[in-house]
């Protein structure tokens, strides 16, 4: 393979990337972006691959979740805060399932730019440019919102960086205190009466309770007190990522600077495309969205390409087929996997194959199908003896409603209510613990049925 370089990826098939109109614009936010720092570190990249590594392994689990699409308009402190803090209760939740460590990954301080299935949308006969993200252009619905502009590149790097310096004050500055988690855990379970849950919730309280009476706090042990965050997203607007790559002089390699992991998306997956040039040269860890048309053959070609010399936890395959269909999908990877003796870590997606129109409506996904396709992808993996590593969903932390069910019942007629994604509808806090919960008891079986059959 010819040497890697971050500008080659311009020389390969691009999908999914505005065609910016102003080429003098985009050189000089491009060259701008070149001159800033990068957001991330090349040894933070490193220790999430490490981590990433253990939960292929079956040591670690990952919890990886955030907007669909983040939005400059709904930017706020809060926002970031509340989205933080439910995925801190379902990471303690998981972690009481799993007895392994949980991985918090964040679609978070980077998540701008979106593929979309269609490159126009039209409403009253009117045809406009799809709108693909506030790094690229603007939700309104108007000629002029919807030409790409470079500019925002550069607003969407401020609010990563504003976004992740916050998470990073969070994570170490006394708020992810876990006995605060354990109270906001049990706020979930009393104000819903949800009697199903309420066991964990005890056991999870009683182990804080026995940790704090034999001197084990927040006070004593630093791990009780910090917490390990990281980003992603999908490195989808490639002139963006290329602008935050940079040369990480301790080991020579490349890093993108833009955020801890990135993914490639369903539509953006071409062996020799664009999307996969980039990607296959910077350390990062890396995220391969596979969907139903993802073949055998596909994927070995990319596991090869995207992570020649089988590093663990460098490549994460992230299985997103619909509810029902893991049954059909994945054992054919599971298998062209181990026939390559491939090394990666199997996570779940159970948002992207499970997007239906509302009879009202709106886009939204039934929590029962979010919930099948989780089994499903735990069934598959009990079959074939393989580890499922991780769950990764669209949620946010606020109280909206854009998928339909769960304790709260959220209904059809409801989604009017607060329906605010700029995008894909995500789990709201209250929908995304109670599938924390339930991971947990899939995890927990996971447990009980491996140690049985250790032990016959
Ligand atoms: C996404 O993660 O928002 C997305 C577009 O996913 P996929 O590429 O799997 O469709
Ligand atoms: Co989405």
């Amino acid at each position: 393979m010819t040497e890697w370089q971050k500008t080659n990826w311009r020389n390969k098939p691009r999908v999914q990337m505005p065609d910016y109109t102003d080429a003098a614009a985009l050189a000089k936010v491009e060259a701008q972006l070149s001159q800033y720092p990068p957001l991330v570190f090349a040894g933070e990249a490193r220790r999430l691959k490490q981590h990433l590594g253990a939960a292929g392994r079956g040591e670690a689990f990952l919890l990886q979740g955030g907007d669909c699409a983040e939005s400059f308009e709904q930017f706020s402190a809060d926002a970031i805060r509340d989205t933080f803090k439910v995925m801190l209760q379902m990471a303690m939740v998981l972690t009481y399932g799993a007895k392994v460590p949980v991985v918090k990954v964040g679609r978070m301080a980077g998540q701008f730019a979106k593929p979309r299935s269609a490159p126009t949308e039209v409403v009253d006969g009117v045809e406009l440019p799809s709108y693909r993200g506030d790094i690229i252009n603007e939700l309104a619905f108007t000629p002029e919102a919807r030409i790409p502009n470079p500019g925002k590149m550069l607003q969407a790097y401020t609010q990563a960086a504003a976004t992740l310096n916050l998470l990073r004050a969070f994570s170490t500055g006394g708020f992810a205190d876990m006995s605060m988690v354990h109270s906001w855990t049990l706020g979930f379970t009393d104000e819903q009466d949800v009697q199903k849950y309420s066991e964990i919730a005890d056991r999870i309280q009683d182990t804080i309770d026995f940790m704090g009476a034999a001197g084990i706090t927040a006070d004593t042990t630093h791990e009780f007190s910090t917490v390990e965050f990281y980003t992603s997203h999908e490195g989808l607007l490639l002139e963006y990522e290329e602008a935050l790559t940079r040369l990480d002089s301790t080991s020579g390699n490349w890093l993108a600077g833009s955020g801890h992991m990135i993914w490639i998306g369903d539509r953006t997956r071409q062996p020799d495309g664009a999307h996969v040039e980039f990607c296959r040269g910077v350390l990062n860890p890396i995220g391969l969205k596979c969907g139903p048309t993802t073949t055998a053959e596909d994927l070995k070609v990319l596991m090869s390409k995207l992570n020649p010399e089988n590093e663990e936890g460098r490549l994460t395959l992230i299985a997103r087929f619909g509810a029902g269909k893991a049954g059909e999908h994945l054992p054919r990877l599971v298998k062209a996997v181990k026939e390559e003796g491939a090394k990666v870590t199997w996570v779940c997606d159970p948002m992207h194959g499970n997007t239906i129109k509302s009879a009202t409506g709106y886009k939204t996904r039934p929590f029962d199908s979010v919930l099948r396709e989780v089994r499903d992808f735990f069934g598959v993996h009990q079959s074939e003896g393989t580890i499922p590593g991780g769950v990764h969903f669209e949620m946010t932390g606020l109280d909206v409603t854009e998928c339909t069910g769960g304790v709260r019942a959220v209904t059809e007629e409801d989604l009017s209510d607060r329906y605010h994604t700029a995008c894909d509808p995500r789990l709201n806090a209250s929908q995304s613990l109670e599938l924390a919960f339930l991971v947990a008891e899939e995890l927990t079986n996971l447990r009980r049925n491996g140690s049985k059959r250790a032990a016959s």
